[in-house]
């Protein structure tokens, strides 16, 4: 099931049967240093977390944690991240690579249709990002999308984050104000 495409991407669930590629991802600790969480043990472990994922897709309003499959080689090399932020009615997009992916465009590509998805499809108004403020390769995805560095913030997973945020009117009309 394809949620959308772009030029290059595929963006669908995750399904159990990708759990060799999410383990590459999320089983690099140069991966997860930026997510503040320990790396993946093993694909059977990624099995696992893959289920809840989902799950919460089927069962959570507009939840979106999908794979990134790369159109030339079917390879799912990402995840694109659209949903609710922690205790809070806003919404955020976040985005992760397989280290060998990265310094292609592939997040940007898949953010930028990200956006536009949940400015047209959830009908969104405002959607943030939140990042470690040293994690200057995500910052600049924020930047390349046109987000707006509103500051830094402590208000989600106890930790201080720089909070970027992009408003609906300021996409262009053909993608998201028809
Ligand atoms: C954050 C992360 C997704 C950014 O990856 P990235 O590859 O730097 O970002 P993009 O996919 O947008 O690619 C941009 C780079 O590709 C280059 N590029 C090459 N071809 C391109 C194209 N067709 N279009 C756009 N950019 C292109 C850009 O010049 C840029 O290179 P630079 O880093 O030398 O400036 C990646 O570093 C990652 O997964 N990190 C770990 C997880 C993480 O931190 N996630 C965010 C948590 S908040």
């Amino acid at each position: 099931m394809t949620i959308f495409s772009t030029e290059r991407l595929i963006i669908r669930p995750w399904t159990t049967e990708d759990a060799d590629d999410f383990f590459r991802i999320y089983g690099d600790p140069d991966v997860t240093v930026w997510l503040n969480a320990e790396p993946k043990s093993s694909p059977v472990e990624c099995r696992d977390t893959i289920k809840i994922l989902i799950e919460r897709g089927e069962t959570m309003d507009r939840y979106g944690y999908w794979a990134m499959e790369l159109g030339e080689t079917r390879r799912a090399i990402g995840s694109l991240i659209l949903k609710r932020l922690p205790n809070v009615e806003r919404f955020e997009i976040g985005w992760h690579l397989a280290q060998d992916c990265w310094g292609n465009g592939f997040a940007t590509e898949a953010a930028q249709a990200g956006l536009a998805y949940g400015f047209t499809n959830w009908n969104l108004d405002c959607i943030e990002a939140i990042t470690l403020p040293h994690n200057l390769r995500s910052r600049a995805v924020m930047e390349r999308l046109g987000m707006t560095f509103q500051g830094f913030t402590n208000e989600f997973h106890n930790l201080e984050l720089a909070l970027y945020s992009i408003e609906r009117s300021s996409l262009p009309r053909s993608r998201a104000n028809p």
